[in-house]
């Protein structure tokens, strides 16, 4: 029984053959519609979402299967007392593949030492997105055909935006990747991921101007500054527009540069670049059901 909790859990050839099998489930969604005739899905969701939840709820939905689970620990018996370890214990019984979100970090790694099924962690803390990262590949794979030879731009919260940790984490792998790491002083990313890029010798900047940085780069993922994980008000609200991509902005870049951002946007994104073939993000979230799909047929081992 294998679980999903990091990235870097899969290897290289792995998220190929993901890839792989999720374009074949966009070109032929047929074949694939009783694969998991049979099977449930729990997913139980301690913290908010719209796109990993629903996404992954259509996934198994897609796949012949059956779902049930929570949408917020308010209305579980989490409210009552009960731990990650015990409500997992239970639910592992109830399902043959569980798909987790938790506020703490690490949460998902516990449940899987006390599941009897396949673990998949949909984002602990402001640690880790896996999921949300085989997403960000397959539209990168889809947009630019390859993976080498990417200078890739991180914008916005790159402190607290677990979606950042995967991706660069997973991107990191392939060659010739130069990150360009946007952010304010107070958002960089944490040193743990910097002492690993050192230790690989993978090439990274840091800055604070979206606007001397953007003509350089292939892909540019914008995030949000992560509200939900600041200590005071006063900092979020300081430092929560420091970057808004406009047209302006945008005029600067190169003609195929892909915007992805993992969603939600709150300011981040002005709604003018909606319609430029630069913008990915909406085929991004529709892309998470079809390597969600992937993955639960991979976890499930089903042919
Ligand atoms: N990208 C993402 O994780 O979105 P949700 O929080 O809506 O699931």
């Amino acid at each position: 029984m294998r679980s999903l909790i990091d990235i870097k859990e899969l290897t290289t050839q792995e998220i190929d053959e993901l890839i792989v099998v999720a374009k074949d489930i966009i070109a032929n969604p047929a074949k694939y519609s009783e694969k998991c005739k049979g099977k449930k899905l729990a997913t139980l969701f301690y913290e908010a979402s719209t796109r990993t939840r629903l996404s992954f709820e259509a996934a198994m939905y897609e796949l012949g299967g059956n779902v049930l689970g929570f949408a917020s620990s308010d209305n579980s018996s989490a409210s009552k007392g009960e731990s990650v370890a015990d409500t997992v214990r239970v639910c592992s019984g109830y399902a043959d593949i569980i798909a987790m979100r938790h506020p703490k970090e690490g949460a998902p790694l516990v449940a899987s030492m006390h599941s009897l099924v396949p673990i998949i962690n949909a984002g602990d803390g402001g640690h880790n997105h896996p999921t949300q990262t085989l997403t960000d590949l397959l539209t990168i794979n889809r947009e630019k055909g390859r993976f080498d030879n990417l200078v890739v731009g991180l914008c916005g919260d790159l402190k607290f935006g677990r979606t950042v940790h995967s991706l660069i984490g997973a991107m990191a792998r392939y060659n010739n990747i130069k990150f360009v790491l946007i952010s304010p002083d107070e958002l960089k990313v944490p040193s743990y991921i910097k002492q690993e890029l050192d230790k690989s010798n993978i090439e990274y900047v840091e800055t604070r101007s979206l606007e001397e940085a953007i003509p350089e780069l292939d892909i540019l993922y914008m995030t949000r500054v992560q509200r939900e994980r600041f200590f005071n008000e006063e900092d979020y609200l300081r430092l929560k527009d420091t970057y808004i991509l406009n047209m302006s902005k945008l005029s600067k870049a190169k003609d195929d540069l892909s915007i992805l951002h993992p969603l939600p946007r709150v300011n981040e994104i002005s709604v003018e670049i909606d319609n430029d073939p630069r913008a990915c993000y909406f085929e991004q979230a529709l892309n998470g059901k079809y390597i969600r799909m992937a993955l639960i047929m991979k976890l499930l081992g089903v042919e």
